[in-house]
Parts: structure tokens; sequence; C-alpha cells
């Protein structure tokens, strides 16, 4: 048994035989009890990124849970075990990570959108909870049993085609991004959640080709503009610049996926767009010059404006928007 001392936070001063300079030299390291570690992990992420204590707290919790590889619920029962030297390691390095900004998204290799796992990588953008009413709002426009017709574009890891097809099992979606990368992730999620029937195609927005007759086109596109200042911010410092970024506006990205709806809808599809708190009135007007009819506005969870969507009406209608 060897000797050790109690420090603040728990911590115990313990002689280690193998990690010393001086190999069995007994070099004193220190061993941190679980509850003190994730006392100070907390302190730190709130100091330098500025969050709350809560949220820091939270953090602290999934990193340690991920770098040992448990759940959260073991750390509650745990709390006064010493960490192995090992685990020191590896929640440091989780929590090191963090601390440059890293997201959380990137450190665990996943997130959760509409009650699913996805994988994540630096090659898509991080889910985020505003594209759950994009969703929403697609799920509503879709029949729930009979088939029809979906067309995902800019989709990065898949979340939204990919959840459309889960609750739409007689919907044939197509998933279309400009990069390699990013479909990668897509096709793997696609696997993983037993979706191989959704069909992923490398395109500049519409693939060639592509059938000219979809019930739905949806899309949460970059529409940021490119001088916005929030780019060299918080996460989007680490999300992918072609997933965020589109023109000096931001609109280039909408500007062209409205324009070559009509082209692609069935008379009745609908066209469904997140966009900028910002530019639902330039959506709108997008819309409407597109011959778009129907048109529809919704709020994300924080009421912001955050999707618009309209219908391609039949030949013999036209009508006001
Ligand atoms: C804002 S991300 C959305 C990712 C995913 N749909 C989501 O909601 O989390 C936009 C996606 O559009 C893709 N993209 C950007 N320009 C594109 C283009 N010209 N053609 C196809 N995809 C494009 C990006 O690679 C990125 O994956």
């Amino acid at each position: 048994m060897r000797p050790e001392v109690e420090t603040a936070y728990g911590a115990r001063l313990t002689p280690s035989p193998s990690r010393g300079k001086g190999r069995g030299g007994g070099e004193a390291v220190v061993s941190v009890r679980l509850d003190a570690w994730l006392t100070s992990a907390s302190l730190r992420l709130a100091a330098t990124l500025d969050l709350p204590r809560e949220e820091a707290r939270l953090e602290a919790r999934v990193l340690a849970a991920h770098a040992l590889g448990v759940n959260r619920a073991w750390l509650v029962t745990h709390g006064h075990d010493l960490l192995t030297p090992a685990q020191a390691e590896a929640v440091e390095a989780c929590i090191g990570r963090r601390l440059t900004g890293e997201p959380v998204a990137y450190i665990l290799g996943r997130r959760e959108f509409y009650g699913l796992e996805f994988s994540v990588t630096p090659d898509v953008l991080i889910p985020r909870p505003e594209t759950e009413t994009l969703v929403e709002a697609a799920l509503e426009r879709l029949p729930a049993m009979a088939p029809c017709q979906v067309l995902d574009l800019g989709t990065g890891s898949g979340v939204i085609a990919l959840t459309l097809a889960v609750h739409r099992p007689q919907a044939r979606v197509v998933a279309v991004d400009r990069s390699g990368p990013a479909l990668e992730v897509a096709r793997r999620n696609a696997r993983t959640l037993g979706l191989e029937r959704v069909h992923f195609v490398q395109a500049d927005w519409y693939p060639d080709g592509s059938v000219k007759n979809f019930d739905m086109i949806v899309s949460n596109p970059p529409y940021v503009a490119d001088a916005d200042p929030h780019l060299a911010r918080g996460d989007l410092r680490f999300e992918p610049r072609g997933a965020l970024a589109a023109g000096p506006d931001g609109l280039d990205a909408i500007r062209a996926i409205v324009a070559g709806a009509p082209a692609h809808l069935r008379p009745g599809g609908w066209l469904l767009l997140e966009h900028g708190y910002d530019q639902a009135p330039a959506c709108h007007a997008l819309m409407r010059d597109a011959g778009l009819r129907s048109l529809f506005m919704l709020e994300d969870l924080g009421g912001r404006p955050r999707v618009t969507g309209g219908c391609l009406p039949a030949a013999a209608e036209g009508g006001d928007p």
C-alpha cells in the first residue's frame, strides 16, 4: 500500500514507481479524486471559455464520461475514486482540447439530432437544434404512408435526409453535398442507422440528370455573410467554412437553390429552407419571384425567423403568394 497525502480538492500525492524520471525512483505525482477533478475542470472551463457554471459542470461531466468510457451516472457513484495515471491523462487530454475552444461534438465525435445519434467530424457542420424546426416543417408536409421523393441539398452529416428517411419509410431520399469528406460522414451515418436506401450524390447543388419531380426540396445551406465576425468566434472557428459562409450577404447558396427549385419540383411540391434570423424577407422575395406560392415562415425555438417555405403551383394555378 502506497502512502497518500490529502491536498486541496481531495487530490492526493501518491508516490508513483512507474512514472518517475528515474525509473523506480518513486517521484511523486498527483493522483486526483474524480469528483475533485470534475470540480477543477468545470472551473477551468467556466473561466477560459466564459461559460455559465452549470454549462461548464455539464461539459466537464460529458467529457470525463467520454474519456473514461463510462456513462454519467457512473461518475456520480464513483466520485471518490482516485483516477489512475492513464485515466488522468485521458480526461486531461479531453479537457485540454475543449479549453482551446474545440466544440464538444468534435471531441466526442457525435451529436444528437431529433432523437437520433449522428457521427460528426470537422468535415461537417455540427447539427443545430434550429434545424429541427426545418425537419418538423418537412414532416408535416410529407405523406406519412405513401411513396414520395425528397431532395436534401447540402446534406453535411446527413441529419436532415436521414431523419426524414427514418420518419418516412416510403420516401426515396436523395442527399447532395459538394464536399466528398462530408458525404463520407453522411454515408457512415446512413449505414449506422440502417438507411442504405438513402442515395448520396456529390454535386454543386442540383445534380445533373436528377429527377425533376421531387415532392420536396429541403436545405439548410450555408447562409453566413463572408465578412461576418462570428465566423472567427466560438464553435464556428472549427467548422468547415464551406458549410457556413455564402457570399457578401450570405444569400448566394439560397439564391442558387431557389433559382433551381421550380425545375426540380413536381407541381404542388415544396421548397423548405433554413436561413439566418434576418434573411426571411429576402427568402420570401426570392421564392415569390421564382413563382412559388403558399409561402410561410416559421420561427425556431428561440423565437427567431428560421425557416421559409413555398409550393410550386400546378400549371393552371399561379395565384397570389
Ligand atoms: C450549413 S451546412 C448543413 C449541413 C446539414 N444539412 C445540417 O443541417 O447540419 C451546409 C452544407 O452545404 C454544403 N454545400 C456548400 N456549398 C454547396 C454546393 N455548392 N453544393 C452542394 N453542397 C454545398 C456544405 O458542404 C455543407 O455540408
